[in-house]
């Protein structure tokens, strides 16, 4: 039999925007579950993943728990389901954001209400929350079942303002902290403020289990309940008991197994995304036109998952034949086989979405207009960056 594929060629060349990187200690964990037989969801690694997630998250304070899951948006559709988010609701969701912050609110037959973001983060807009509820309260008579702020490319969102707002109208708040692994805000992690935090590990986040997520449940008796949801809802009886609907959603315990292995180089993963943003923020400098997305303020402390950047108006990139000026930058990167990314759209200009509430203020819009991601990822270092940069520089111009 032939042995694994060889991608180092590829990956010499091409530069990704975020490409998983493995300690050596996950097939450790996955070795000794072939070798327990404990090939199934459940199992020592997704314990010990979970227990390696709550030391990280909350050291030995622990009155949270968290439950491994199969994907970051199955955690957000259990934390609904645990919040009794159903048909007829309402849930105010941050606009500028991947769908799968929405998605799951559409599971539950509940509706999206978008809310734009501030400048300062790009996540949530505290103030234009606080008016979009009141409005809700006014037009619909009830107050929306749930919040979930984005901490976008992990960035922190001004938490402790989306807090008060919450607080002011008794609405729980579910963080989609799936970029932030590891992010902070005034010194706490992000994902620990709310009512629930989410957590993705999918194959290009911070740290990975191939596909997986978790969330931070605010205790024990809700941990439970969520991995009673995640199990199918079965009750304890000899036979197959079921009392309320069921999901599929727990971590294999292969996939806790890579978690484990990760786990091991979590802080090295963050001090690297750290350490790109640094290089990046050196010497983008130099190149006029062309603003980084940095943390607004001491309270922030971002993982930098992946690093951002927006235009000045005075800024022309070749190859603009009408597309726009982030396409063609993306299109002039894809020739130096560097892959980057949009911004995200938001979520109030998806076709899929045309129909919910939305609460504008043109921040998202205009920033989808004038930004892109590049790569951050653990294989990124100083000649990828420089790489990176000197294709931007023969790309663009100020006037
Ligand atoms: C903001 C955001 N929310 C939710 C998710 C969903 O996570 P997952 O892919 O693990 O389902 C992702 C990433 O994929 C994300 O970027």
């Amino acid at each position: 039999m032939s042995g694994p594929p060889d991608y180092s060629c590829i990956m010499a060349e091409r530069i990704l925007l975020c490409l998983c990187h493995m300690s050596g200690r996950e097939m450790d964990f996955i070795n000794e579950a072939f070798a327990d037989n404990w090939v199934v969801p459940l199992g020592p690694n997704v314990t010990g993943f979970e227990k390696d997630l709550e030391k990280f998250f909350f050291g030995n304070d622990k009155p949270h728990r968290i439950v491994a899951l199969s994907a970051g948006t199955a955690a957000i559709h259990l934390a609904l389901v645990a919040l009794g988010v159903g048909h007829g609701d309402e849930v105010m969701v941050q606009s500028f954001t991947f769908s799968a912050s929405a998605n799951p609110v559409t599971y539950v037959g509940a509706t999206p209400v978008f809310v734009d973001s501030e400048p300062d983060t790009w996540n949530m807009d505290p103030e234009l929350l606080d008016r979009a509820i009141a409005d809700r309260v006014a037009k619909t008579g009830k107050l929306p079942k749930a919040i979930i702020p984005v901490y976008l490319y992990g960035m922190p969102a001004k938490i402790s303002e989306i807090l008060k707002v919450a607080e002011k109208w008794g609405i729980p708040v579910i963080e989609d902290s799936a970029e932030a692994f590891g992010s902070k805000y005034k010194g706490q992690y992000c994902g620990t403020f709310g009512r629930f935090g989410i957590q993705s590990f999918n194959g290009n986040k911070m740290i990975t289990t191939s596909g997986g997520g978790a969330l931070i449940c605010p205790d024990e008796a809700t941990a439970r309940l969520v991995t009673s949801y995640a199990t199918q809802s079965r009750e304890p009886a000899p036979w197959y008991q079921h009392e309320r609907v069921g999901f599929n959603y727990r971590l294999s315990n292969i996939s806790a197994g890579i978690g484990r292995g990760q786990m091991t180089i979590a802080d090295s993963h963050l001090a690297h995304h750290r350490h790109v943003q640094q290089l990046y923020r050196e010497l983008l400098s130099d190149i006029p036109g062309i603003i980084l997305h940095d943390n607004p303020g001491p309270d922030f402390d971002s993982n930098f998952w992946l690093c951002a950047i927006t235009f000045t108006p005075d800024l022309t990139v070749s190859g603009d034949d009408g597309c726009g000026r982030p396409e063609a930058l993306r299109r002039a990167l894809e020739k130096e086989n560097i892959e980057t990314r949009h911004l995200w759209k938001p979520m109030h200009l998806q076709p899929f979405f045309r129909d919910c509430p939305a609460y504008v203020n043109g921040v998202s819009e205009d920033l989808f207009s004038r930004g892109l991601c590049l790569p951050a990822g653990p294989w990124v270092k100083e000649p990828e960056i420089e790489r990176i940069l000197s294709a931007i520089r023969n790309a663009v111009s100020t006037r």
